[in-house]
């Protein structure tokens, strides 16, 4: 039923068998075995390849996994033939791969019952999903004669029993979640078996005993959590290989609070340098916090709260620069609290409650501008509150309680929190109405001030200092301001004189030899005539400014070359210079310029000036964009620089809420969408530029533009080759295309195997391997990720729709990406709230 000539490209069941086939097999499961949403019909899951009729051993054995399983609900009523349904679709929950099952994945259905021994027969079976469901019983053990399987979800049943060590015997297991059931006895040491297993959840469980060393010498094992059982004994101090460096350890999540565990935090956790959250709460762990631990340097989440642990904080901690959160509340930690945690400036929670911390509260915590928790409660702290607290305005929880502090409490704080925030520290005052502060003496007379004033006093000296400090301040300011308006007199006397001085070395043929000046092909440029025209902006420059620049080649197009120009004055921006003879009249390129000029959006690429030169050459000037294109950010760079999945969404939704501005605000088509034309800011925010350019050349060089689209036609809409003018649907097949270059950080103009991209994409798809078009670096993060990957390279596939029609239009897209992933980082935030609409 397949016959195209896709079907052996990516066929895992072909016959070679080589690494790199095996290494795409481990990829491809990674999704679909992970998230519990791939159950929802994905893509392309509606075209079954597969009409071989079911072996008949995998049939006996489905028949024997329905008798066992109770379906209130009757999903499993489409289980009715002899078989011949089994593999071409109709079996709800049934993949299958030549006839044998490979996939069983059946969540939320309802069903109670136990699970069939007889599994075991399925020996292709790859994946096995029946979380979120009222199953009891055992884990069968006959799992462990699968030797294809690869992923385990039995999450939040009703599974009771112990883990069958059989599971060791599964040498491709990836991952296994039995998380929230009622099992029992110890964790296997066979468990670590697997040199694939990366994922592996048995919290919520009633698990006892140690946890196994094996799993300490994992280099798979990514994200481990086990929080929640009974486990105790100590944690073995051999991880990464105890102290023997041997290997690369992936472990991003240790998570094992909640159990009985004792014993030292291990040194050796120091090893796992790819740890971004640890949480040993709720234990009961003694002894020091390990200075090893100040090497995790990609640690968001450190929890240790709620254990026996002694001695100080290690220094070291004000090296965990990503760290987010910090809690080691509820132990029995002493000494101070070192200044240096103020380093941590991401740090947004920080809780050290309950615990014998002495000393100052370090005034540089007020400094830290992300933190919206602090909590120091029953401690033995004394002295002030740091007046830095005064400028704190992240915090919404507070709590400072039960301490020895003293003094006034700053009044930004006495505003924004009750007296629950403060009480037990009989010194303070000023939180409440019931603690004032004594009365600051009622003028500058007071010569006797009694003790407890004293306080008083050095404050108003304080103040009187600041006073003059001010003072002095404000003279300097007027002196700078002399000094600069003096400076740029000076400069611009000299700009002018180095300005005429470097048109004469040109001509003379002395100038800067690896550069070249914009208007240097025209003779008598300049002064001599033109006319240039600013749109708002921060840049200004007169023509001869512009034409006097020094300019490097950034790229040459259909439509011209484009410099780098760098002023005089330091500042560069992106020159644009039209090839002869392509433009419209003056007069019409004058105004449909105009037009272009006024659009303002914080994902357009903004016209600041034009330049008529006197013998026709026509200039645009914009903002020049220091990282480059989107092709040269995605595709020209090392091994070593990846690009997460959160600034790829960015930039794919920036690119579409620029388009949704020009195509439903502006109402303009921009006809030549290609990633080289997406330019990135300092901050990666995704610039469009070119657009509208159309507008401002003749019929005759459009139609030619599109007909000779070069290197951009792994872009163009299949219609364009009839049709010959781009519209609303050929700039949304040039997205889909962008969204597709983002997803599989390949390049539409390189085709596969002489495929172009949207159709080697949508053959993987539809031999249901989606997993393995995504670019290999975000599947690192495809347990998180998976679904927002799906979802984005469905609607990808949506807008390269062959049929224009079939399209969505800008606003499905902006609104469909915006559902993927909704959270606006903060940078986003900031663009999208200064949006300038002209
Ligand atoms: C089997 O079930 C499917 C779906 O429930 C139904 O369409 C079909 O007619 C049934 N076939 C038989 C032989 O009962
Ligand atoms: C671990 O796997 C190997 C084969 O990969 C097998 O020989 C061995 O018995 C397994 N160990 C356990 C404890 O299951
Ligand atoms: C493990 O499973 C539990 C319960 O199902 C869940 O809350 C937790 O987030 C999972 N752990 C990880 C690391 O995803
Ligand atoms: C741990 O074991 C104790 C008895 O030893 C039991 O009361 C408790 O419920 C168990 N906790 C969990 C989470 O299984
Ligand atoms: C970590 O912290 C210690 C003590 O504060 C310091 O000596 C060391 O240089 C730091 N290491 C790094 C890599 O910053
Ligand atoms: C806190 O920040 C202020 C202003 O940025 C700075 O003057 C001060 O030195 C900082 N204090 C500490 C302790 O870092
Ligand atoms: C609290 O700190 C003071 C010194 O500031 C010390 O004398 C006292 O013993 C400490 N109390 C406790 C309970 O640690
Ligand atoms: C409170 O701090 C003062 C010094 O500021 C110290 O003399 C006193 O002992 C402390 N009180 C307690 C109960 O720790
Ligand atoms: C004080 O604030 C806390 C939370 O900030 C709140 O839970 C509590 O009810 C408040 N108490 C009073 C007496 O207002
Ligand atoms: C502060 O901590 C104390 C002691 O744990 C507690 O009683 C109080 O409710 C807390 N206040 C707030 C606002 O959380």
């Amino acid at each position: 039923m397949v016959s195209s000539k896709y079907f052996f490209y990516n066929n895992p069941f072909h016959a070679s068998d080589n690494n790199i086939e095996r290494l795409k097999l481990f990829f491809c499961l990674w999704i679909l075995m992970l998230l519990p949403t791939c159950v929802e019909p994905g893509l392309g899951e509606d075209d079954h390849w597969d009409g071989v009729v079911v072996t008949e051993s995998d049939f006996l054995a489905l028949q024997g996994f329905k008798q066992e399983l109770v379906d209130p609900k009757g999903f499993l009523r489409s289980w009715n033939d002899s078989g011949y349904g089994a593999c071409s679709g109709s079996w709800i929950g049934i993949k299958c791969a030549m006839g044998q099952v490979i996939v069983i994945q059946l969540p939320w259905k309802g069903f109670s019952g136990q699970i069939s021994e007889r599994i075991g027969q399925l020996q292709e079976l790859r994946k096995l999903s029946l979380h979120d469901n009222q199953i009891s019983g055992s884990i069968p053990s006959s799992l462990g004669l699968l030797p294809n399987l690869r992923g385990v979800q039995l999450f939040n049943n009703k599974l009771s029993g112990s883990i069958p060590p059989s599971l060791g015997y599964c040498p491709l297991l990836q991952s296994l979640d039995l998380s929230n059931n009622l099992l029992t006895g110890t964790i296997p040491d066979s468990i670590a078996n697997s040199t694939r297993l990366y994922w592996l959840n048995l919290s919520f469980n009633s698990f006892s005993g140690p946890i196994p060393a094996t799993l300490t010498h994992s280099v798979s094992l990514t994200f481990l959590d086990f929080h929640h059982n009974n486990l105790s004994g100590s944690i073995p101090n051999t991880w990464g290989g105890g102290s023997v460096k041997s290997g690369f350890f992936r472990l991003q999540s240790l998570i094992l609070d909640h159990n009985l565990f004792t014993g030292n935090i291990p040194a050796s956790l120091g090893s796992l340098s790819e740890l971004k959250e640890i949480s040993l709460s709720h234990n009961q762990f003694s002894g020091a916090i390990p200075n090893e631990i100040g090497t995790l340097s990609r640690l968001q989440i450190l929890d240790f709260s709620s254990n026996a642990l002694s001695g100080k904080l290690p220094s070291t901690l004000s090296n965990l620069s990503s760290l987010t959160l910090l809690n080691v509340g509820n132990n029995h930690l002493n000494n101070q609290i070192q200044e240096a945690l103020g380093r941590l400036h991401y740090l947004s929670v920080l809780i050290l409650s309950r615990n014998q911390f002495s000393g100052h509260i370090p005034a540089s915590i007020g400094n830290i501008s992300n933190l919206m928790q602090l909590d120091l409660s029953l401690n033995n702290l004394s002295g002030e509150i740091p007046i830095s607290f005064d400028t704190q305005h992240s915090l919404n929880i507070f709590n400072i309680s039960y301490n020895n502090l003293s003094g006034p409490v700053p009044t930004l704080l006495a505003n924004k929190f009750n007296s629950t925030s403060f009480v037990g520290n009989i010194q303070l005052c000023g939180y409440s109405l019931s603690t004032p502060c004594p009365s600051p003496a009622p003028s500058f007379g007071v010569i006797a001030s009694p003790p407890k004033l004293s306080q008083q006093h050095h404050r108003r000296i304080l103040s009187t200092k600041d006073i003059i400090l001010i003072a002095a301040g404000a003279l300097l300011i007027v002196l700078i301001t002399l000094c600069c308006i003096l400076l740029i007199c000076l400069i611009r006397k000299r700009a002018t004189s180095k300005a005429s001085n470097d048109q004469v070395s040109r001509r003379t043929g002395k100038g800067v030899p690896p550069v070249v000046g914009v208007g240097e092909v025209e003779e008598g440029s300049g002064e001599a005539g033109g006319k240039l025209v600013h749109f708002d902006g921060p840049l200004a420059f007169t023509a001869d400014d512009l034409l006097c620049a020094t300019a490097e080649i950034m790229g040459k197009s259909t439509y011209g070359t484009v410099y780098k120009a760098t002023l005089e004055d330091g500042s560069q921006v992106a020159v644009k210079r039209f090839r002869e003879k392509i433009t419209k009249s003056e007069r019409e390129f004058e105004s449909e310029v105009s037009v272009l000029g006024k659009f303002r959006h914080p994902n357009l690429l903004a016209l600041r000036a034009f330049y008529l030169g006197p013998k026709g050459e026509k200039l645009l000037v914009f903002d020049y964009m220091p990282k480059g294109s989107l092709a040269s950010f995605l595709h020209v760079r090392g091994s070593e620089t990846a690009i997460d999945w959160a600034t790829r969404m960015r930039i794919a939704q920036g690119v579409a809420r620029g388009m949704f501005y020009l195509h439903s605000q502006e109402n303009i088509i921009h006809g030549h969408l290609t990633s080289n034309n997406i330019l990135l800011d300092e901050n990666t925010n995704a610039k469009i530029a070119d657009f509208g350019l159309s507008r401002l050349m003749t019929t005759a060089a459009n139609s030619n533009i599109i007909a000779t689209a070069g290197a951009a036609s792994g872009y163009r809409a299949p219609e364009l080759l009839k049709l010959k003018k781009a519209n609303n649907k050929s700039d949304i097949y040039s997205l889909g295309l962008i969204l597709l270059e983002l997803l599989t950080g390949k390049s539409p103009n390189e085709s596969i195997n002489d495929v172009e991209l949207p159709q080697w994409v949508a053959s993987v798809v539809k031999e249901e391997w989606t997993n393995e078009v995504f670019d290999v670096e975000l599947m690192k993060d495809a347990s998180t990720i998976g679904d927002e990957l799906l979802n984005t390279l469905k609607l990808a596939l949506h807008c390269v729709d062959p049929s224009p029609s079939a399209r969505p239009d800008i606003q499905q897209v902006l609104q469909q990406l915006q559902e993927i992933r909704p959270v606006l980082s903060s940078q986003d935030k900031i663009t999208s709230s200064s949006t300038i609409f002209a």
